[in-house]
């Protein structure tokens, strides 16, 4: 059975052209001019991208006492109706599980329920030698990303000699190394000295996490990759200040390996938001926080210029009243004490269409930039281009028929994230997806839903720089 996209014009990382695309079963034959195919697509008046990759999201995940909304069909569907056709996301390791043992949990999450192709990188969190053995295992695994958080003191942080360990380790197997850059002990102490001062506002959870210590962790975090010749990825990089440590590492000839995302709310919100009326700002406790303009102003800048290579999600939902209705708790967990929200925020569904219509209609961004941003510079440092992130013979068909004119209001009403809020409710946005499909597979249409669950797959990745 072969599909053919037609009269649309194909958007890549580095190319615009009109051309057909044949589909035969799952991939991508052919590109060229009075294609035919058993099935017809119209493109007539849009781009046909790479579907969106999105290499940081937290579906179905333990954190802050309570456990993130979207599990891997709600959070999958929502990715699919943005115009997102794979995702990588972080399995995170039980205290004194193997690394084994920590994927086969999230793989247990995904199966019966993806709709879309997922990867996993493993985030550990306690470093015996046995797992510093079982790390020369990850490639085979398909898991050639590392997580290390700095930061959640007494949950997730590990101190810099596991941080060290770890990228040596990485170092000798070709595994990417990711951290989330704070300095974590500086901020218990901050926390701390809030409560004590009875400092409980949401507001606080910004102010007890200053700007200077995710530069300070993003700098050390580069520093170390370079003394253990490590490939590193900063993930959620949010300010000036930690964009500068990177921009300069790239600068003395790290261009190669070390690199750095931001997420999409970051150009738009800062730490006022969470100063909202009476708990309001809840919705926008994530960590690291939100900043302030200038800092926005410098992560457009970090994108154009490529100091920064990717815009992922970060995308870790919880229900605003999670209580109500037998739900999993959510935000209200915090009502006494900022120190008690769970940390994270919805935005796996609207990351491409917020970047088209703020980025590219703004001429922040060419087209192909948003595409490399947010298709296929993701799958090329995971270890899976072209398979995916292309539009080309070979790949998968994941794609996504994209109007540059199509309007929609964003609003938790009619998102398909599994939370009660979005942090975008009631903007406007210009462009959206109008077919997406996964291998072959049309998963929406015109807004309607027409995937399968179970039918979403895992994709072993390469190792770095293989
Ligand atoms: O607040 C956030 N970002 N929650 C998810 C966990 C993390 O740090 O990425
Ligand atoms: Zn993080
Ligand atoms: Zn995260």
């Amino acid at each position: 059975m072969s599909t053919v996209i037609k009269g649309g014009t194909v958007v890549t990382a580095g190319d615009t052209f009109p051309a057909d695309v044949l589909i035969e079963g799952e991939q991508i034959v052919a590109l060229g001019q009075g294609l035919s195919g058993d099935k017809v697509i119209d493109a007539s008046g849009a781009y046909v991208i790479p579907g969106g990759i999105d290499v940081h999201t937290h579906l179905d995940m333990p954190f802050g006492g309570t456990v993130s909304s979207d599990d891997f069909f709600t959070g999958q569907r929502a990715a699919a109706f943005g115009g997102t056709t794979m995702h990588i996301d972080f399995s995170i390791q039980p205290k004194g599980a193997s690394l084994r043992e920590t994927l086969d949990i999230w793989q247990a999450k995904a199966t019966g329920k993806a709709v879309i192709d997922y990867g996993f990188h493993v985030a550990i969190t306690d470093l015996s030698e046995a797992l510093l053995e079982e790390m020369a295992h990850c490639a085979e695994y398909g898991v050639t990303s590392v997580k290390l958080f700095m930061a959640y003191k007494g949950a997730l942080q590990v101190d810099d000699t596991t941080l060290f360990r770890a990228m040596q380790q990485a170092a000798k197997h070709k595994l990417l190394i990711m951290v989330h850059a704070e300095n974590g002990d500086a901020i218990d102490v901050l926390i701390k000295d809030a409560l004590a001062a009875d400092q409980l506002a949401p507001k606080y959870h910004a102010l007890t996490r200053p700007p200077e210590l995710e530069a300070e962790a993003t700098a050390r975090a580069v520093r170390l990759a370079e003394v253990s010749g490590a490939p590193l990825y900063v993930v959620h990089l949010t300010n000036a200040g930690a964009l500068e440590a990177v921009r300069l590492a790239r600068a003395r000839g790290g261009a190669g390996h070390i690199f750095a995302e931001t997420c999409t709310q970051y150009f738009f919100f800062t730490k006022d938001d969470l100063a909202r009326e009476g708990f309001e700002g809840a919705k926008w406790v994530c960590s690291p926080p939100f900043r302030e303009k200038h800092d926005q102003v410098a992560l457009w800048q970090g994108v154009a210029d490529n100091s920064l290579q990717a815009v992922s999600t970060d995308h870790c939902p919880f229900w605003f009243e999670g209580g109500k209705d037998g739900r999993t708790p959510g935000k209200e967990l915090g009502k006494a004490s900022f120190a008690q929200i769970p940390n994270g925020c919805p935005g796996i569904e609207e990351r491409l269409m917020l970047l088209y219509t703020h980025g590219v209609r703004t001429g922040k961004l060419s087209l192909n930039r948003w595409v490399e941003l947010c298709s296929t510079n993701p799958a090329r440092l995971f270890g899976c281009y072209p398979q995916k992130g292309a539009v080309a013979p070979g790949s998968d068909a994941d794609l996504v028929i994209w109007d540059p004119e199509a309007k929609r209001t964003l609003s938790a009403a009619t998102q398909h994230q599994r939370t009660d809020y979005t942090l975008y409710e009631g903007w406007e946005v210009v462009g959206a997806p109008r077919t997406v499909l996964s291998r072959g597979q049309v998963l929406v249409d015109n807004g309607e839903w027409k995937g399968e669950a179970g039918a979403g797959r895992f994709v072993h990745r390469r190792p770095f720089g293989l």
